[in-house]
């Protein structure tokens, strides 16, 4: 595992026994030297139970395999995961295929945040997988699938209608502005580069589609994660005008940005930190200008 492994040697292990106040012997001296005893924190308590080089960690985690006859039943499988501190869901699913049950499935990659695959359903929230630390979490820690979206096997679900909605909106840079020199760079002022910078930093995860309650109930609705792309190429000063225009016509179209009703949840999940409500607002804002005629 890519994590630090605290020192599982004898010494932790017996310090901890000495501070257990499981032990009879020891809970009667303390109370005849202090009296009353002070009242423990349970979080903190917790807290350092979690960190305790033998301790294990409780998994919940989704199983389903429509091709394999016992596996066509939902279920939870339970695993019991060694913690070592600074171990992600990542870190302790693999564990759990590599030691337990190789037929558990799932998607990661890069382990770093970057590439985007290993969005769950974790704890009754979207989180990437590798970004998510064990020891924040209340045990058992439930995995699951992301929701609104078709289960392929066990935690892997089908990404294709979110590719869709996002080559919908045509990710890509178009300009016909083109410097005059073959090899010279197409520069962006830095304030412009600064006002995009955080839209640029989606790693399609689809964490963020996932959560939006609008996007669950309609299918067409582009969602917050192409709308941000459409929001990173259309206020980018080097596609000029008439792009601009042609974004806005997309994104203003039926099931673009007034479907959205800022709800926040695409926010709170995405673990890109994309302000994305604020995105689809200033759309919403670029569309309205952009119909207003004066004559
Ligand atoms: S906007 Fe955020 S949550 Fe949505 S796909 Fe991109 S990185 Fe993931
Ligand atoms: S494994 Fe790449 S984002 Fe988590």
């Amino acid at each position: 595992m890519s994590t630090q492994i605290p020192n599982p040697e004898p010494e932790p292990v017996d310090q901890s026994d000495e501070d257990s106040p499981a032990t009879g012997e020891q809970t009667d001296e303390a109370e005849q030297e202090s009296e009353p005893r002070p009242e423990r924190d349970p979080q903190v308590e917790d807290t350092n139970r979690r960190r305790g080089a033998d301790d294990t960690y409780h998994l919940k985690v989704f199983r389903y395999d429509p091709d394999v006859e016992a596996k066509q039943e939902p279920r939870f499988d339970d695993y019991h995961v060694p913690f070592e501190k600074g171990m992600t869901v990542l870190d302790a699913l693999i564990f759990s295929r590599d030691e337990y049950d190789s037929s558990l499935t799932f998607r990661h990659s890069c382990r770093q945040a970057i590439c985007g695959s290993d969005a769950m359903f974790v704890n009754g929230k979207q989180r990437l997988c590798c970004k998510t630390q064990l020891g924040d979490l209340e045990e058992p820690v439930r995995v699951e699938p992301l929701p609104h979206a078709e289960v392929v096997k066990d935690l892997i679900v089908d990404m294709q209608h979110f590719y869709d909605q996002m080559e919908a909106v045509e990710p890509y840079f178009q300009t016909d502005d083109l410097p005059d020199e073959e090899l010279a760079e197409q520069r962006q002022t830095r304030d412009n580069r600064e006002s995009i910078k955080m839209s640029t930093r989606c790693i399609w995860c689809g964490a963020c589609m996932s959560s939006c309650n609008i996007a669950a109930g309609d299918n067409e609705y582009l969602g917050p994660a192409a709308i941000n792309k459409a929001y990173r190429f259309a206020m980018d000063e080097r596609e000029g005008s008439d792009m601009k225009q042609r974004r806005l016509e997309i994104i203003e179209q039926e099931n673009g940005v007034w479907r959205c009703q800022t709800q926040f949840s695409c926010t709170e999940v995405c673990p890109k930190d994309i302000p994305l409500t604020e995105h689809i607002q200033e759309l919403k804002r670029e569309a309205v200008k952009s119909n207003l005629k004066f004559w």
